[in-house]
């Protein structure tokens, strides 16, 4: 194919650098014939690969702990303005920082086997591995002989993990050692604390209670998921600056609904700009219940969502959503999406304490494999510019143990009475007091 020669113009006043950098097809075609019209079939081909990897690939959104809802000052960082908020802020009386119950761990797929993860979960250190029995083991990470970190160079072997430093090797089921590669014997104190597990829902769970007992609930199966129905089509995940107990009360504080999150998506998550007139044409409209599910479901409540969506005063039913988010102990929560054309999928959100006042959030979305990935992608991103609005707020607030309540707000109340079911007396509480001048 002929190509127009360059302009001879501009090699004589540029000379040959000048002229490849400015077309750089023109002057390499002169040298690969071919290459262009290679290439103009070439790149739509990739255009619409990407387009489509787009349109398919699930989505993920992971942001750092210092990315969302912080306001810097001019001249400062996020995550300068982050640590300002942590050092600074006060706490109010806190409830104890770590609830009973089940909490998740790691997703599956990010556990292959053989492969052994560190993860900080209540403050401690745990080390999370697969066996070669495809089974999720959790141990602590220490390991009892000279405090090595098991999940840092530790090797899976069999089903026990295996010391980085001096090779002495831990089942996974109960713990005990049973191999000390140096020594005759290996005495029966030789022990590693396990904690409970398991594997469900396409990720690995770990229960914890503050007077050691066994799990007295278990967490449920998403039968969709688990038979392959539902599939996987993204995740979030968010860290965030507040007591745990704050995050699931938000289900119960029916009158934020209506004030936090009526803005359209469009207006995004930072709460400065929220309510600006511009995105005014659209708004969200809120019908919610919440109730505590009776015996032998206590440990679960509802919130019953009724979603509408309205555009310049016009109700768009196309977008009429009901939504059961079905709240299972402290942190959990089953997302239901059922609707006559977008289809059936869920939501699991998932809270895990770091620390005391750090909780890991993770949101994944499994959704009927027949319909486009683009719907179940979409509902993720409009919950996940939602749930930013309240990570603003949770980011920055002060726990407030008698708040001001109206008749209005009571579900609050019944909230807190509900919760406290996984606080037990021995519960662990933050007991470093900064909010006053009393030290
Ligand atoms: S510290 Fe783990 S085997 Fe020595
Ligand atoms: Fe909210």
């Amino acid at each position: 194919m002929d190509t127009p020669d360059p302009e001879p113009a501009l090699i004589q006043s540029s000379g040959r650098c000048s002229l490849t950098c400015l077309t750089p097809l023109a002057s390499a075609s002169g040298w690969f014939p071919g290459l262009v019209p290679a290439l103009t079939l070439l790149l739509p081909a990739l255009a619409v690969l990407l387009a489509l990897r787009l349109c398919l690939a699930p989505l993920q959104l992971l942001r750092a702990p210092h990315q969302v809802g912080y306001t810097p000052e001019p001249g400062t960082s996020k995550s300068q303005a982050a640590a300002d908020v942590r050092r600074r802020r006060k706490r109010g009386e806190l409830p104890p920082v770590y609830p009973n119950g089940w909490y998740r761990l790691v997703d599956s797929q990010e556990l292959r086997q053989g492969q052994v993860k560190n993860v900080t979960i209540f403050g401690e250190q745990v080390a999370v591995y697969r066996g070669q029995d495809g089974q999720a083991y959790v141990v602590d990470a220490y390991c009892p002989h000279l405090g090595a970190n098991l999940a840092v160079g530790g090797q899976v072997i069999g089903n026990c993990i295996e010391c980085p430093f001096h090779g002495w090797q831990f089942r996974g089921e109960d713990g005990k050692c049973v191999k000390i590669p140096y020594a005759e014997k290996v005495p029966d104190f030789a022990k590693i604390k396990t904690w409970p597990s398991c594997e469900l829902n396409c990720a690995v769970f770990v229960w914890f209670h503050c007077d050691g007992i066994d799990p007295n609930w278990s967490v449920p199966e998403q039968e969709e998921i688990q038979s392959g129905e539902w599939v996987y089509r993204g995740r979030t995940e968010h860290y965030i600056n507040c007591h745990i107990q704050e995050i699931p009360e938000n289900a119960a504080d029916i009158a934020h609904l209506s004030h936090l999150h009526t803005p359209n998506m469009l207006s995004g998550s930072d709460l400065r700009y929220t309510r600006a007139r511009l995105w005014g044409f659209a708004q969200h409209d809120w019908k919610v219940e919440w109730h505590p599910e009776p015996e032998p479901t206590k440990h679960c409540s509802r919130m019953l969502v009724y979603h509408s969506l309205y555009i310049l005063g016009w109700h768009c039913s196309l977008l009429d959503v009901h939504v059961v988010a079905r709240q299972v102990g402290p942190g959990i929560v089953y997302m239901l999406f059922n609707h006559s054309s977008l289809g059936r999928g869920v939501i699991l959100h998932c809270v895990t304490p770091v620390e005391p006042l750090l909780q890991r959030v993770s949101h994944r979305i499994y959704y009927q494999a027949n319909i486009p990935p683009i719907v179940p992608k979409f509902i993720l991103k409009a919950e996940c510019v939602q749930f930013e609005r309240d990570v603003m707020v949770w980011n920055n607030k002060k726990y407030v143990s008698k708040p001001l309540l109206v008749k209005e707000d009571s579900a609050i109340a019944r909230h807190r009475r509900w919760y406290a079911q996984f606080y037990s007396p021995k519960s662990p509480r933050l007991t470093m007091r900064h909010d006053d001048l009393e030290w």
